[in-house]
């Protein structure tokens, strides 16, 4: 496709239906925001130019997606319908020409696929909705056709006919528009309607006299779900949830039951590695070929286990590297730390890596064997093939030397006759 291409995506609403403070468009979704994973399926198709038009919140949305490159952010003012918002993005789109696609951010689960074949569907017509078939259309808009099945326009469910909400042919909330019909469009909105807002909506049934409009719509209705309340952010989340777990079952990876499994969004793991139940691994993880993970255990962000690691039951590890084969089965804390290859860590082991201030790190070197129970305090290094008792505690800066068997509180080296 030659022409250029625009995204336009709202998330200026105040997100009233779901009750809590936080912005609606920052709720967290498998470990990214609901913004942020519109704006990665919107980064997908590589567009020319992104306007984000926030309103409610804005400074704190606007501060979540920062780190974002080729964003336009613009402030709708006090929002007036979506209508209103596309209006004032095309103000920062004067002069473009191509393709504006518009998208709503609270919609997550949409697929790049899905907006790729609307815009192809768009062909030479001035626009081009998706629709969906929805299993309960409540509060959707629905999708008016004439008798030869032409989509003649979309009407708001609070301003449908009792006719009319029998269709069950809903309007999905992603449009895919010829930039100079758009803006001719935005021009006839009214605000006569039941919410007394200017509605994007409006703009089909001004289009279909004259450049036409074309309709795709999705094969998987999952796609199309809006999150308006905490309900919906939880059917949501389950679909993300389903879709990551297959996509890693595709790779390989042995998840005994993931019913009960929780990976979130931006996971790597290796091929022949057994995830097992109860266990949470969080986004940013890095997780080897041949490793075994839980059951319940808490991977979180900055974890990498290497080749062959083992994580067992009630186990959280945080920043860490986990080195090749090495083990913590049981009841432990292991944050802030660079463990080596062939390390046992026992039972109950903990990096005490926080002093109230600041962070520490622990290294740990090949081999070495952590008996149960011990406290590494960190910073503390032990170093390679050494072992501590069990119950030790090796204080802070009181490193281990290779090979040597330190126990005690506070450890110190055990004396050859003490072995
Ligand atoms: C909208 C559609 C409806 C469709 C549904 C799909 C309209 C008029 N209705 O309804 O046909 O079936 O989505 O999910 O478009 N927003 C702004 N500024 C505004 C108003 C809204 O930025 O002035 C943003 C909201 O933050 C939200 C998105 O636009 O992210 C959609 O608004 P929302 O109020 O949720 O629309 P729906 O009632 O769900
Ligand atoms: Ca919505």
């Amino acid at each position: 496709m030659s022409r250029p291409l625009a995204v336009v995506v709202l998330a200026a609403g105040l997100g009233k239906r779901t009750k809590v403070s936080l912005p609606k468009v920052l709720l967290p979704l498998c470990g990214r925001t609901l913004i942020d994973t519109v704006l990665d399926v919107v980064a997908e198709l590589h567009p020319e130019r992104t306007v984000v038009v926030l309103h409610h919140h804005k400074e704190r949305v606007a501060k979540a997606i920062a780190g974002r490159s080729g964003l336009q952010i613009v402030d709708q003012g006090e929002p007036r319908g979506t209508g209103h918002a596309v209006q004032v993005a095309m103000e920062s789109l004067i002069g473009f020409e191509g393709d504006v696609m518009v998208v709503y951010g609270d919609c997550p689960l949409i697929t790049a696929p899905t907006l790729r074949a609307l815009r192809d569907a768009r062909g030479e017509a001035g626009a081009s909705v998706l629709t969906a078939f929805a299993d309960d259309p409540t509060g959707l808009g629905r999708i008016l056709r004439d008798v030869n099945g032409n989509i003649v326009g979309i009407r708001e469910e609070r301003d449908c006919s009792p006719e009319e909400l029998e269709i069950d042919e809903v309007n999905a909330g992603f449009y895919c528009f010829a930039s100079r019909h758009l803006a001719g469009a935005l021009l006839g909105l009214s605000d006569d309607n039941a919410q007394g807002e200017l509605y994007l909506t409006d703009t089909i049934a001004q289009l279909v006299e004259g450049p036409g409009v074309t309709t795709h719509t999705v094969v998987d209705d999952d796609e199309i779900l809006g999150v308006n309340s905490l309900r919906e952010l939880a059917l949501a989340r389950d679909v993300m949830q389903e879709r990551i777990l297959l996509e890693h079952l595709g790779n390989g990876v042995i998840i005994e039951d993931p019913s009960t499994t929780y990976i979130e969004h931006g996971v790597v793991i290796g091929r022949d590695t057994r995830i097992l139940p109860c266990t949470v691994i969080r986004t940013g993880c890095v997780i080897g070929e041949g490793c075994e993970v839980g059951p319940f255990a808490h991977l979180r962000l900055g974890t990498r286990l290497e080749d062959g690691a083992e994580i067992g039951n009630f186990v959280e590890v945080k920043k860490s590297t986990i080195g090749r084969g090495s083990k913590a089965k049981h009841l432990a804390y292991l944050g802030d730390a660079t463990i080596g290859a062939q390390v046992n860590v026992g039972c109950g082991t903990i990096t005490a890596n926080y002093d109230g201030k600041h962070k520490h790190q622990t290294v740990v070197e090949d081999g070495a064997f952590i008996g149960s129970g011990t406290v590494l305090v960190a910073p503390v290094t032990v170093g390679a093939k050494a072992t501590t008792g069990a119950g030790a505690i090796v204080t802070r800066g009181r490193d281990v030397p290779p090979g040597e068997v330190w126990v005690g509180v506070p450890a110190r080296a055990m004396r050859k006759k003490e072995r």
